[in-house]
């Protein structure tokens, strides 16, 4: 399988939730990945879906998911996600005392394993963990609520990990998550980032799929010059 340079991935959190399967049909062609935000009113004070809509979900698209989980205690239910059929699982530093050892049983469990780095949490303590994951997401909002404004200064922690990613060698996905839009894509693609989440901007417009492939455009134009 070859691995698409650009991932973009829409927020199921911005789509009617009561028509879920038809919004993800809505953007099943154009995106890369559906994201997944599992919120459980602890880690944050949102509460939004978890194991079982995922599971239905499962079925109906073949969309890979990215699922997102803003929870406490994640090695509890963190591979249960996996165990769904979940591409990719990523959780929080934060909520976390144990980040290698999850990730191992995420990826033994059959996912991709996702550290996921929250506004107020500086990446260096945790550059070291980083060849146990396969995706580092970075938020670039304070985790917890869609259709917040994106924060600029976050990117520098999206420099600082695509280096040390560089100078390591490792094949790490570098994914941002709050406030992508057509206005903020392109800094976030020319920081480093290769995977975007965006719930607003996709499930707000008016042709979700369209806005899908604009986003990708603009993306693809930031890092290639084209
Ligand atoms: C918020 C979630 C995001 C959210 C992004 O904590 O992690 O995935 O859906 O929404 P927008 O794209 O509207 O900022
Ligand atoms: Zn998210």
């Amino acid at each position: 399988m070859t691995v698409p340079p650009l991932i973009v991935a829409p927020s199921i959190l911005a789509a009617d939730f009561a028509r879920l399967a038809d919004e993800v049909r809505a953007i099943e062609h154009a995106a890369d990945w559906l994201h997944v935000d599992v919120m459980d009113n602890h880690f944050v004070p949102n509460l939004t879906i978890g194991l079982p809509v995922v599971q239905s979900l499962r079925a109906a698209t073949e969309l890979p998911f990215d699922v997102h989980l803003m929870i406490e205690d994640p090695r509890r239910w963190a591979p249960g996600y996996a165990d769904a059929g979940a591409y990719n699982v990523t959780f929080h530093v934060e909520a976390c005392d144990d980040p290698v050892a999850l990730a191992k049983d995420l990826r033994s469990a059959g996912a991709k394993a996702g550290l996921a780095i929250d506004r107020d949490t500086p990446i260096e303590p945790y550059l070291e963990l980083l060849p146990s994951f396969d995706t580092l997401l970075i938020m670039t909002i304070k985790a917890g609520f869609g259709g917040q404004r994106f924060l600029p200064q976050l990117l520098e922690k999206v420099r600082t990990a695509r280096r040390h990613a560089a100078a390591g060698h490792l094949e790490l996905r570098i994914e941002v998550d709050g406030g992508i839009a057509d206005d903020t894509i392109a800094q976030a693609a020319e920081a480093g980032a290769d995977a975007f989440v965006a719930g607003t901007a996709v499930y707000g417009a008016d042709d979700p799929a369209e806005a899908v492939r604009r986003l990708r455009g603009l993306a693809e134009r930031a890092t290639t010059g084209a």
